[in-house]
């Protein structure tokens, strides 16, 4: 039989440090060193904090990842990690580690898109789960639906013409006066509020595309007028009112996916999938027929287990490994599809 390959997975696209190690298809540790409350202060990522953080974190976090997972570094096979998209500096510095760890080892450097990696952890959560199947992405920078046929074929069917969703969630939330990341903030609170208020976002039913600029928009003007004219609001309902209209767009999106390919599998990926409400809607399809999906928390958020999943199907279907003059790529996407 042959040999289970052991991954080391690395992520720094944004303000998680994590470095995590794979065996075949058991994780052997999935290490997450957050920045969230260094950034907080400044009511989101500070790109140039994120970077030196994350040179302060990464090799205590690899080395974590290698010492919980009861591996020595001569036992890695193969070295992932997220090279886009994200930001260019925070990138920089797990691809400048992965590329030491790779030549130093002398094996081979797998070169991974995030948002791919955001889909793949759902192959850990969810072992039995086989393409084809759609993928609804939400997270800080990324909103849409991807429809994967193989392992290594991600087509994007409908994503988001400005804002993402996340940084919808962040920014309402900022608006609100919440802290920083505000998708959490506004999940929590609007479980005890209603969704009486309509916040309108124009939305061509038929198609694919979405938009959260205009409905960011209507609520901070909302918020603005009720301000200026004196009245309270209640953020229990502002925030049960934002996200729901938030959530059902990308659900209608979703649906939509599934009605025009007939694929009835629904995975959630990224971390707004983290949402109770999206969580909730997206169960709603197994009413459709429809089989769903969702990674458990910790795998929704960034981390490096999922970069170690989407590299052993790289791996699996002999996909190349990267050069060692690998760049990151800050603006990284999906292949588009008919719906763009
Ligand atoms: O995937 P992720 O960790 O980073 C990116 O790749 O962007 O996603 C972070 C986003 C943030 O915008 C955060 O507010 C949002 O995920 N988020 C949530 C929840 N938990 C995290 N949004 C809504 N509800 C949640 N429970
Ligand atoms: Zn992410």
């Amino acid at each position: 039989m042959e040999k289970e390959k052991v991954i080391l997975g690395i992520e720094t696209s944004c303000d998680e440090t994590s470095a995590a190690v794979l065996r075949g298809s058991t994780l052997l540790s999935n290490i997450i060193s957050s920045q969230i409350e260094i950034h907080r202060r400044f009511g989101g990522v500070v790109p140039e904090i994120a970077s030196r953080n994350h040179l302060t974190a990464i090799l205590p976090v690899i080395d974590e990842a290698i010492m919980a997972a009861g591996i020595r570094r001569s036992d890695i096979d193969a070295i992932a990690v997220t090279y886009g998209a994200g930001l260019v500096g925070a990138l920089l510095v797990g691809l400048s580690a992965a590329k030491a760890l790779s030549y130093a080892l002398g094996v081979p450097l797998y070169a991974v898109n995030h948002i791919e990696a955001h889909i793949a952890a759902n192959y850990i959560s969810s072992p039995e789960l086989k393409p084809p199947f759609l993928a609804v992405v939400a997270s800080g920078g990324h909103t849409g639906v991807v429809k994967v046929e193989g392992y290594n074929k991600f087509t994007l069917l409908g994503t988001t013409s400005d804002d993402a969703i996340g940084e919808a969630f962040d920014k309402v939330a900022r608006a609100i006066g919440l802290p920083y990341p505000g998708g959490p903030e506004i999940d929590k609170r609007a479980k005890l509020g209603k969704p009486i208020i309509e916040f309108v976002s124009r939305r061509n039913k038929k198609s694919y595309a979405l938009s959260y600029s205009g409905l960011k928009t209507a609520v901070i003007g909302y918020l603005h007028n009720a301000k200026q004219r004196g009245e309270e609001t209640v953020t229990e309902d502002v925030c049960a009112s934002f996200q729901k209209t938030a959530v059902d767009m990308l659900v209608d999106t979703a649906a939509l996916a599934v009605k025009k390919t007939g694929i009835k599998t629904v995975v959630l990926a990224g971390g707004v999938a983290a949402n109770s409400y999206l969580r909730e809607r997206i169960s709603g399809f197994k009413a459709m027929g429809c089989d769903v999906h969702f990674p458990p928390m910790s795998l929704c958020t960034d981390n490096a287990a999922m970069v170690c999943a989407r590299a052993r199907d790289m791996i699996r279907e002999g996909l190349p490994p990267a050069a060692l003059n690998l760049n990151a790529v800050s603006y990284l996407k999906i292949e588009t599809g008919e719906g763009l």
